[in-house]
């Protein structure tokens, strides 16, 4: 994998400061509440990240297991999770989302923040949605969100930069999007700064190929995979209806 490297991934937490873990596991324990059929332990993320659902969610009770390719995401995540006092310890599993092998079976399993859209290609779609399902108990829930291609194609991203201030330190991230409308792709080349004191300390570029679905496409692969599709919603809700305003679709499949 050549995207969350070392330096990108020690900023990531700094970068997502503002994103809403805390009520995306609320969500994530809603969709539980309402299309588990008993109650559910077990779960398994899937693009885990730096761990931020993971913690929450084994705070919450669940019995976790974080699943990441990127090794410096997960070293982070790992890092996170110590002295936390947790009743049950996250477990962390190096692996891709295609290929890994994790215990199992579980109860639900999330992949979050449009971990999807990094499987780009038709086959890598069917083999990660495979391979999920093969983790997972009859009946079990499967939940993630993705770049709702309406959207995407409605509302072009743009370039942007971010400045990110913390005493005596910056992150400036810079960002350029090129859409391929063929391969239903959005390529985001990241230039990101580190600044200690106005001074630079160091200085990456990673460009992240990102696929955007359709909903059609979306319950196809879900079907093929062994999934059926319960719900689809503009995220992070489960009632509110897509529109192209909003950039995240939200699903609730069932493994069947
Ligand atoms: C945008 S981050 C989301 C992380 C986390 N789910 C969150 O919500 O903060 C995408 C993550 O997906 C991971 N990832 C990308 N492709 C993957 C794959 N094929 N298998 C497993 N993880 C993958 C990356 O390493 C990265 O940690």
């Amino acid at each position: 994998l050549t995207v969350f490297n070392s330096l990108y991934a020690d900023s990531y937490d700094q970068l997502y400061a503002s994103k809403n873990y805390q009520g995306e596991c609320d969500l994530i324990e809603a969709g539980f509440a309402r299309y588990g059929n008993s109650p559910l332990r077990t779960v398994l993320d899937v693009g885990c990240g730096t761990g931020t659902h993971v913690i929450e969610l084994a705070r919450r009770g669940y019995q976790m297991t974080g699943v990441d390719v990127s090794p410096h995401m997960l070293e982070l995540a790992a890092a996170k999770s110590v002295d936390l006092d947790l009743a049950d310890d996250p477990t962390w599993l190096l692996g891709d989302a295609r290929s890994f092998q994790a215990k199992g079976p579980y109860d639900a399993a999330i992949m979050m923040f449009a971990v999807i859209g990094y499987l780009t290609g038709n086959e890598d779609v069917l083999s990660g949605l495979r391979n999920i399902r093969r983790h997972l108990k009859p009946g079990a829930l499967f939940m993630s969100d993705f770049w709702y291609g309406p959207s995407v194609l409605t509302d072009r991203p743009t370039d942007r930069v971010r400045v990110l201030e913390s005493p005596g330190q910056q992150v400036i991230r810079a960002s350029n999007t090129k859409l391929d409308i063929v391969q239903q792709t959005a390529d985001v080349t990241f230039r990101l700064w580190t600044l200690k004191n106005g001074m630079v300390e160091s200085e990456t570029t990673e460009t992240h190929s990102h696929r955007y679905y359709f909903p059609q496409e979306y319950a196809f692969f879900l079907q093929q995979a062994g999934f059926r599709m319960e719900n689809i919603s503009a995220f992070p809700t489960l009632d509110d209806p897509l529109s192209d305003q909003v950039w995240n679709a939200f699903v609730v499949a069932r493994a069947i």
